[in-house]
């Protein structure tokens, strides 16, 4: 894998003061803030609404939540768009498509103010670990769901997104050099074996948490029975067929479609002008293939295996 990237130096932004300086011997990183050992993308001003970014992420922990709130939780790209728009379904009891982005309802763009007046029913995402959410997830037993995806297909549905962001989000180094910062902490929200390490922590601190674990490739491989087992979490009386109508419905292909045609906008422009950047790329098992080389396919597998040896994770890693 190419470069290395440096032990952690700050790097002085001109409204922010300093920030880690995460770019690589290439000059390749990315525009981030660090919270509680976590680097987070700087939220962009219209979000921080004069609020330093640290100030604004903490004020999230204070955050007033109602008791049947849902949560999505979910490290980048392993499926949260897809989950939302089950969940809605599910919970509305009807077969209609959110016409709002999910962006609009993640609890790191929202912070404190933005959480508490999203109307209700209310099912938010995020990709923050557990410690940083509002105190009263833990509190008012707040449903949570974690959604899961095998590593490599994440990292490539990540880097494909951070290369199609906008400035100053956008990632210009190439796929050997991100998957080497994806395997490190210097990536946004944290590298994913730190992720999982850390929700694998925190689910077991907080036993009392509904918590529901799933994985992207048993959803892609059996999305019935997907959202059977969340209609079940969530104590809805969804009928078998109304679950196998949603499935339908939240396919790949048709919520492609959807947010060509009828989703509303984003908060912010992210995706560069002349590049495809879109929430629903591929969607499938194993795209990983088209993108390591035999060499750094191996060297994942090193990296990963060591750190995940004794933490019980199981990916599924190739189509059934
Ligand atoms: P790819 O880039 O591999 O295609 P997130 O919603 O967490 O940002 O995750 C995005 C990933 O989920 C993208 O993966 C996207 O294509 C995939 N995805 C979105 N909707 C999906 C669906 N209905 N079925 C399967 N995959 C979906």
């Amino acid at each position: 894998m190419a470069s290395d990237h440096r032990e952690e130096k700050s790097m002085l932004d001109p409204d922010l003061g300093e920030l880690p300086d995460l770019r690589n011997s290439k000059g390749h990183g990315f525009h981030c803030f660090k919270h509680d050992g976590v680097y987070l993308f700087v939220p962009p001003p219209s979000m921080l609404k004069g609020g330093h970014p640290l100030d604004r992420i903490k004020s999230i922990k204070e955050a007033e939540l109602k008791d049947d709130d849902v949560i999505i939780l979910a490290y980048p790209k392993c499926g949260t768009h897809w989950l939302w728009e089950v969940l809605e379904m599910l919970i509305s009891g009807t077969i209609q498509y959110q016409k709002d982005v999910k962006e609009t309802r993640m609890m790191e763009f929202l912070f404190k103010d933005g959480i508490e007046a999203v109307p209700h029913p209310r099912v938010f995402n995020t990709h923050l670990p557990l410690r940083m959410l509002p105190t009263q997830v833990v509190e008012k037993k707040v449903k949570c769901i974690q959604i899961m995806r095998n590593p490599k297909d994440a990292c490539v549905s990540f880097f494909n997104h951070c290369r199609d962001m906008e400035k100053p989000y956008g990632y210009e180094g190439d796929f050997a050099e991100f998957t080497e910062a994806f395997l490190s902490r210097k990536m946004p929200f944290g590298s994913y074996s730190n992720y999982l390490l850390a929700w694998k922590d925190e689910e077991a601190a907080s036993p009392e948490l509904p918590v529901l674990n799933l994985f992207y490739e048993d959803m892609k491989i059996d999305p019935v029975k997907a959202v059977k087992d969340i209609a079940k979490f969530l104590k809805l009386t969804s009928t078998d067929q109304f679950c196998e109508e949603v499935a339908a419905a939240c396919s790949f292909k048709k919520m492609k479609k959807v947010d060509q045609e009828m989703k509303g906008d984003l908060p912010l422009k992210i995706w560069k002008d002349g590049t495809e950047g879109t929430f629903y790329r591929k969607g499938e098992i194993g795209d990983w293939k088209n993108w390591f080389t035999v060499a750094e396919n191996e060297k994942f597998d090193q990296i990963w295996n060591e750190k995940m040896k004794d933490s019980g994770f199981k990916f599924t890693y190739t189509p059934m």
